[in-house]
């Protein structure tokens, strides 16, 4: 099996439920408040250690409760946490979560620690790059230290999986070139390429615009509607099975696991896409960022 590295966020995640998200100015009750370990990077290198990934995560936390908390989490399901450090005089990344009764979201995150990761604390990594085979990054640590990533890792003949969330926009193109995969939404999509997409056509369009940059697969994730693979060979919609939505927290960020789990065993694209897609799939049906994430009993 391939080495997962992910270099990216920990948060926790406070997380609110409420019948309905407020309007600007308007006060509504909610119903339930709780604290689960979240954070993209942390629910990606999460997932696919609890579904039995060699993995090491890089990142920052402070040196606080939430810090532990997330480290412990992490361990439990076997991630090698070498790679994060613990930082004085900043707090833990955290997030500010609404759920509806549809299970849609809603996130603020303060970035804390993970706005920390510099292109410094990569150098002082660098063996971690190096052992890895395939690496998985997202936007919530600095942009800059993900180009620093992705042109070290190109160099060095590594797969890059980016997950552009959350989404920045007019990102330069050299940003783009080389990374073997990127798994935006529609509205990441949309704010990547500046375009509004409403048909399938546009998606189309907007995820081949994302191929001139230099990105060599695309894969948009379209919720109930499945996904949306573009490279410079095929284009094709791939069906998702519809089930019970209770909370869509961290559906993309396990799906990017288990795809990237799924190539970690040298399965094929069509393979990986679909085990990405099992695995979301029961992540929507449950509560949380990490609490909703299966294990390999749990899948089978
Ligand atoms: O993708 C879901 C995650 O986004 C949450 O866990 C939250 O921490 C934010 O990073």
């Amino acid at each position: 099996m391939k080495k997962i590295l992910v270099i990216g966020s920990l948060n926790m995640d406070s997380v609110i439920k409420t019948p309905r998200m407020p309007k600007p100015g308007e006060t509504v009750m909610g119903t339930d408040i709780s604290l689960i370990p979240g954070g993209k990077g942390a629910n990606q290198a999460y997932a696919a250690g609890k579904l039995g990934g060699d993995v090491t995560m890089l990142g920052a936390v402070g040196a606080d409760s939430f810090g532990d908390a997330m480290l412990d989490n992490l361990r439990s399901v076997n991630v090698d946490i070498k790679g994060i450090c613990r930082l004085e005089g900043v707090h833990t990344g955290q997030a500010y979560i609404t759920v509806n009764e549809e299970g849609q979201n809603s996130i603020i995150v303060i970035s804390g620690a993970n706005g920390e990761v510099t292109e410094k604390m990569i150098d002082e990594n660098m063996d971690l790059i190096d052992e890895s085979d395939i690496i998985i990054m997202q936007l919530e640590i600095p942009v800059e230290t993900v180009k620093y990533v992705k042109e070290i890792a190109v160099k060095k003949e590594k797969m890059v999986i980016l997950d552009p969330a959350p989404a920045v926009a007019d990102l330069p193109d050299d940003f783009w070139k080389g990374i073997d995969y990127i798994k935006p939404n529609e509205t990441e999509l949309e704010v990547l390429t500046g375009r509004t997409m409403t048909t399938e056509t546009e998606l189309i369009e907007g995820a081949k615009e994302m191929l001139g940059k230099g990105v060599k697969t695309v894969i948009v994730t379209l919720g109930e509607k499945g996904c949306l693979y573009v490279s410079n060979k095929e284009e094709k919609i791939i069906p998702t099975k519809k089930v019970p939505v209770v909370d869509t927290t961290a559906a993309g960020d396990s799906f990017t696991a288990a795809f990237a789990l799924s190539l970690s065993r040298e399965e094929s694209i069509e393979e990986a896409i679909a085990f990405g897609q099992k695995v979301s799939g029961i992540v929507v049906t449950k509560k949380g960022a990490q609490t909703s994430i299966p294990g390999i009993q749990e899948l089978e």
